[in-house]
């Protein structure tokens, strides 16, 4: 049992927000410069709640969203985030045009569903079903067969793929129409694996399932061998993050830019986010390097007039006056960080920036008065790193921890033996001339010329796929939460006490004293 004596000791050393923050109010703090003291707890981590809202019609399962850079979120990254329970947010470096293709990716995407098989004609040789096959290395060998229009003719089966049938016709090896099983897009209802799951279990000897709309045209392909891998993932795995209509969620970044007289473009903008709304797009993100701006308040105000259910994320600030101030523009999120990120130089350029935890403790009191969420943006290296952020706020973004996952955008390359993925700042020189010039105040035309850049180009080492990152990211959280007996997000924020950690609690924090043989733990790139 707790003695009041040691209450009050504990309460003396580990202070909840007001009272630690206020105290070290002249100095600007970061994650590693506090630490979490532990608190009595009966919870299991793994039973632990990461939900979240970022609006009243935005739930994330886990509060994380992959950053909007074109070396991060495209739609790949969108769909492996969603369905791991967080958010991607679309970076906008691109044509409009190909950002709302990203867009209707996600928002299409069934998981499990092969939206393009691969086909083949009536007319073509077994023959050169064969070489393609070797061609391209498929592991499969079961083909649909489809005329120029795409409708379903039949299904070629594997067993007549051999040389002997060679100068055979497809049309004479397949399975005609009238013997394939298939299922109408407008059937397949909230939860298509579980539909093509129950499809497999009532059509034993089956391994396809082709999907076919009201023309019978194809639209897809389930297999056996898929189905069962996801229904097994699922039932061990973070809840995807889905809309009313049970589409991944997915955001889109926009650009406050402006026309050729320097005002604001609200028709360029309000065209962009009608075709993105009409997209189903979950959220739009006014990012920038200065949110605190009348652009960007502008932009804002604009957009929750023309869009009034919209959920909007806007920044960076890091100021309680820059949170009111998008607030009352609109915003329903406000992304908090100016210049922690790994690839940032903005602090060291424009000697502008404050220090990520003081930054968010300053704008979460201004969120809570205005009913606003924070979004921790930037700085993130590690789980331990959200837990403390997730004290403060509501969701955290990642880049760079992202950034070396297959599912970002970007070749893999290979130095001295070792494999890497370009991470650009959105402020390197690169990224601005292709694109994301006005989100650090300046048009695309200076971008061409020499503007003094806030970020730098750099590469990542290639890590796991982004399910076991966001595993490993989502244990150490529920272990955090678990020292602190915090069941969910809103009990982690109301019982967080802190401590200021000294240089040489610093080091005794991570390992030390040992060689390290192998890594694990809250370290993604493992
Ligand atoms: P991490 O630390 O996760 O940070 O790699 C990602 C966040 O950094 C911001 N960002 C930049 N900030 N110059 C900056 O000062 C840049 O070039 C730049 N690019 C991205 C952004 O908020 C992102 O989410």
């Amino acid at each position: 049992m707790t003695t009041a004596a040691s209450a009050s000791v504990d309460a003396l050393f580990y202070q909840p927000a007001d009272a630690f923050f206020s105290e070290q109010s002249s100095i600007g703090l970061t994650f590693d410069d506090v630490s979490l003291a532990t608190l009595y707890s009966e919870l299991l981590p793994r039973d632990a709640n990461l939900e979240t809202t970022l609006a009243d019609s935005l739930a994330l399962s886990i509060p994380i969203i992959s950053a909007d850079m074109d070396t991060v979120t495209e739609s790949r990254m969108a769909i492996a985030m969603a369905l791991s329970g967080g958010l991607g947010l679309i970076h906008y470096n691109m044509p409009e045009r190909q950002q709302l293709s990203e867009v209707s990716r996600v928002k299409n995407h069934v998981h499990g569903l092969i939206q393009e098989p691969i086909k083949v004609s009536p007319e073509q040789s077994i023959g050169d079903v064969l070489a393609l096959i070797e061609e391209k290395n498929f592991s499969f060998s079961t083909f649909p067969v489809v005329d120029e229009k795409g409708k379903l003719l039949g299904l070629l089966p594997g067993h007549v793929l051999k040389h002997r049938y060679a100068s055979k016709k497809v049309h004479d090896a397949m399975t005609p129409r009238s013997g394939i099983q298939t299922i109408r897009q407008s059937e397949l209802g909230n939860d298509p694996i579980a539909t093509a799951d129950r499809f497999f279990n009532e059509h034993m000897g089956i391994h396809k399932l082709l999907v076919v709309d009201e023309d019978d045209l194809l639209r897809g392909l389930f297999t056996l061998s898929d189905v069962e891998r996801i229904t097994q993932e699922h039932r061990a795995q973070l809840k995807p993050a889905r809309d009313a209509h049970f589409r991944l969620v997915c955001g889109a970044a926009v650009s406050a830019t402006r026309n050729s007289t320097g005002e604001l473009d609200k028709e360029r903008i309000g065209a962009h986010v009608a075709a993105l709304v009409e997209r189903r797009v979950d959220v739009v993100a006014i990012s920038t390097a200065h949110g605190h701006s009348r652009g960007v308040g502008e932009t804002v105000r604009f957009l929750r007039e023309a869009f009034p259910e919209l959920p909007i994320i806007a920044g960076n600030v890091t100021s309680g006056a820059g949170v009111e101030y998008l607030a009352e523009c609109g915003a329903n999120a406000i992304k908090v960080g100016q210049g922690p990120g790994s690839i940032c130089t903005t602090r060291v350029v424009a000697g502008v920036g404050i220090p990520q935890l003081t930054a968010l403790y300053v704008a979460s009191k201004a969120a809570a008065k205005k009913g606003v969420r924070v979004i921790a943006d930037g700085g993130i290296t590690k789980s331990g790193d959200i837990v403390k952020a997730l004290t403060l706020g509501h969701a955290v973004i990642c880049g760079g921890l992202l950034a070396g996952c297959p599912e970002a955008p970007g070749q893999i390359m290979e130095i001295n033996g070792k494999l890497y993925k370009q991470y650009r700042g959105m402020g390197s020189h690169a990224a601005m001339v292709a694109g994301s010039a006005a989100r650090y105040g300046h048009s695309s035309k200076d971008a061409t010329r020499k503007v003094a850049s806030e970020g730098i180009e750099a590469v990542k080492e290639v890590s796991a796929p982004i399910d076991s990152v966001l595993t490993q990211l989502v244990g150490g959280i529920q272990s955090g939460m678990g020292y602190l007996g915090a069941g969910n997000l809103a009990a982690l924020r109301e019982k967080a006490r802190y401590v200021r950690v000294s240089p040489a609690g610093q080091r005794e924090s991570g390992t030390h004293d040992v060689i390290e043989i192998k890594a694990t733990g809250s370290h993604p790139e493992v």
